[in-house]
């Protein structure tokens, strides 16, 4: 006798109803495989009927309010679970400190099982179902995302899709000659293919993890690793490596989790003679995993990671009629700021800012000032050029600045993948020490503190004045300089990126009470621009926004129109005072102290910023 359809059975169905076709298309188009599909869509139910009820609730609730992720009082933090709190049950603890710091979504830094030492920061996954042991488990992973969701918050992790750690169970069984194994990654033995692709290919780790094919020599064969040598890349090709991967993609949804960071998504498809970068292949695997998470568990968000250059950005998002991801990092704005902290020229930024302007109001980027990885300089050069900064010689400034060999320059930090055929090198520390944070703590010297403090706080400010989601780095709401034990660790060492993966400092979370000190001021002075981000409708995420031109080029002029109240945001990228002519002598709110005036001028010491908003006329 069939079974009686249920309510959810209809739910599910309609969801599919609504997809099917073009993911069928989309699916036969690269596999051309009926029963690799039928599979694809029986394990879609499987997926959806394994979910929650609870889950089930809060995706028909986003269903119906499909922007829940776009508000302006959404506020993210990203941490590393051993770092900030030793535990997943660890950050179940310190779930009050999150909502102190405002933060209503959280990017756990990946946690899945990796071995010990070859793990890249977690991003070699040996085991995409299990929690590493010594973090928890995955029912602590689940009971998480239920606290955090009574609490208004939302869970992010990582999905590492490009590749497998090489004791993934795939991998493990592939060394071992198995040649349905094999086929899910890319090897070859005869060298002459590696040797083609190497042609075309750039190098992701020049330094650490030269080239991108490794060797084994109990097989006999080369493997594709685009990252380090022990990180396989999966290959796409093979509807099995696709298929497989979605499940876990549900299994991971199914836990709870609210955002999927698509891990080095520009990656995943590979052809031989060109770069292996965002191949039109990859747009189709995203639309259909788009599709798949809008079928099963609509509630999820896809977070792109496209560390590239802004063309090749936005694709990712889409089109309105087939959307790919829903948020992507402002990658280019985020090393235009800090280039533009360096020369104190914001002629690049306005016109970085302009471009990300310009794209529809849909496209919700990630905001932010550091993250776990690197800084590359992806700077648009061109225009650069034209004022007379060349890209060697200014890559070359940037490093040296940053590292504090400039004189004026308060920064510290490490080089990162230094390239020595190129000359080429990016960039690692934290926020705060880029500020001047620690070199003023190692001077003593108090005056440069507060310009450091300042200083970090205006480029917070100029963050949350951006569209879409800012996103908090933990340690930076206290102003956590950088780590140097990462070089006692033989496992860390050879990677400068750990010098801002330090373990989170909570006797600087301590300090918070005194508001006198460093990191009171900056963690009050984040919370209260926070606190007015949310308050005020000019930072809505649909505001019209725009940057004015401004006689002073240290000077960034930031306009947000909304509800017919204006907003200018202006931030002095500069150690000298300034004095700012507003565009009409009129009366304007400061929404820092709450104040209104009729003004006409502003001072703005070095490093200083103001958020002025016009006050509806009757006009507006
Ligand atoms: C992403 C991660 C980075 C990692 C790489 C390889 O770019 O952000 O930390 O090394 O992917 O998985």
């Amino acid at each position: 006798m069939a079974k009686k359809k249920t309510d959810s059975d209809r739910v599910f169905e309609r969801r599919l109803a609504r997809h099917h076709d073009e993911l069928r298309w989309l699916y036969m188009e690269l596999y051309d495989n009926g029963d690799m599909f039928a599979e694809l869509c029986a394990q879609m139910k499987r997926y959806y009927e394994m979910r929650s009820d609870r889950l089930k609730k809060l995706d028909a609730e986003r269903e119906a309010d499909k922007e829940w992720y776009r508000r302006r009082d959404m506020v993210g933090m990203m941490m590393y679970i051993d770092n900030f709190a030793g535990t997943i049950q660890g950050v179940q603890e310190k779930l009050p400190y999150l909502e102190q710091c405002n933060v209503d979504y959280i990017h756990l830094m990946p946690f899945l099982d990796s071995p010990k030492g070859r793990s890249d920061g977690g991003y070699a996954v040996a085991d995409f179902r299990k929690v590493k042991p010594e973090l928890g488990t995955m029912e602590d992973l689940a009971v998480l995302a239920e606290q955090c969701h009574d609490r208004g918050i939302s869970l992010c992790m990582d999905f590492v899709m490009n590749h497998t750690s090489e004791d993934h169970e795939w991998a493990v069984k592939a060394r071992q000659g198995d040649g349905e194994y094999m086929s899910r990654y890319f090897f070859y033995a005869d060298p002459a293919i590696p040797r083609e692709y190497e042609r075309t290919v750039p190098q992701v780790f020049p330094a650490t993890a030269p080239g991108n094919f490794t060797y084994l020599p109990e097989l006999g064969h080369y493997v594709m690793t685009t990252f380090y040598p022990y990180q396989w890349d999966l290959n796409y090709r093979n509807p099995r490596v696709f298929n497989e991967m979605m499940y876990n993609f549900l299994y991971l949804a199914d836990q709870g989790m609210d955002i999927i960071r698509i891990d080095a998504v520009p990656y995943i498809w590979k052809e031989l003679g060109t770069n292996c970068r965002n191949l039109p292949q990859v747009h189709t695997i995203v639309r259909m995993m788009r599709m798949i998470g809008e079928i099963v568990c609509p509630g999820i968000v896809l977070l792109g990671e496209v560390v590239m250059e802004p063309d090749k950005v936005a694709p990712y998002f889409g089109t309105v009629e087939k959307p790919e991801c829903h948020m992507l990092y402002n990658v280019t704005t985020m090393a235009t700021t800090w280039h533009t902290v360096a020369v104190k020229d914001v002629r690049l930024l306005r016109k970085q800012m302009d471009i990300v302007c310009a794209l529809p109001k849909e496209y919700t980027f990630l905001n932010y000032l550091r993250c776990h990885d690197d800084i590359g300089w992806g700077l648009d050069y061109a225009a650069l050029k034209t004022w007379g900064m060349e890209e060697v010689p200014h890559k070359r400034y940037l490093n040296d600045y940053f590292r504090g060999n400039i004189p004026g320059s308060v920064s510290r930090g490490e080089l990162y993948n230094e390239d020595f055929v190129t000359g080429d090198a990016r960039f690692c520390a934290t926020t705060a020490s880029m500020c001047g944070v620690e070199s003023a703590g190692f001077e003593q010297d108090e005056q440069k503190m507060d310009r450091a403090v300042e200083k970090d706080i205006m480029l917070h400010a100029y963050m949350f004045t951006q569209s879409g989601i800012p996103m908090l780095y933990s340690g930076d709401e206290v102003g956590q300089v950088n780590d140097y034990t990462y070089k006692e660790d033989p496992d860390k060492a050879p990677d400068s990126r750990y010098i801002h993966r330090g373990r989170f400092q909570w006797e600087l979370a301590e300090r918070i009470r005194d508001k006198k000190s460093v990191q009171g001021r900056i963690f009050h002075a984040l919370r209260h621009l926070e606190e007015i981000r949310r308050r005020e409708p000019v930072f809505d995420a649909d505001a019209e926004v725009c940057t004015k031109d401004y006689s002073d080029r240290a000077i960034l002029w930031v306009i947000r129109r909304e509800a017919g109240e204006e907003l200018h945001a202006v931030f002095n990228f500069s150690d000298e005072a300034k004095t700012i002519w507003m565009p009409e002598i009129a009366e304007y709110t400061d929404l820092l102290t709450g104040k209104t005036a009729q003004t006409e001028t502003v001072k703005l010491p070095g490093w200083g910023f103001f958020w002025m908003k016009k006050r509806k006329t009757e006009r507006s």
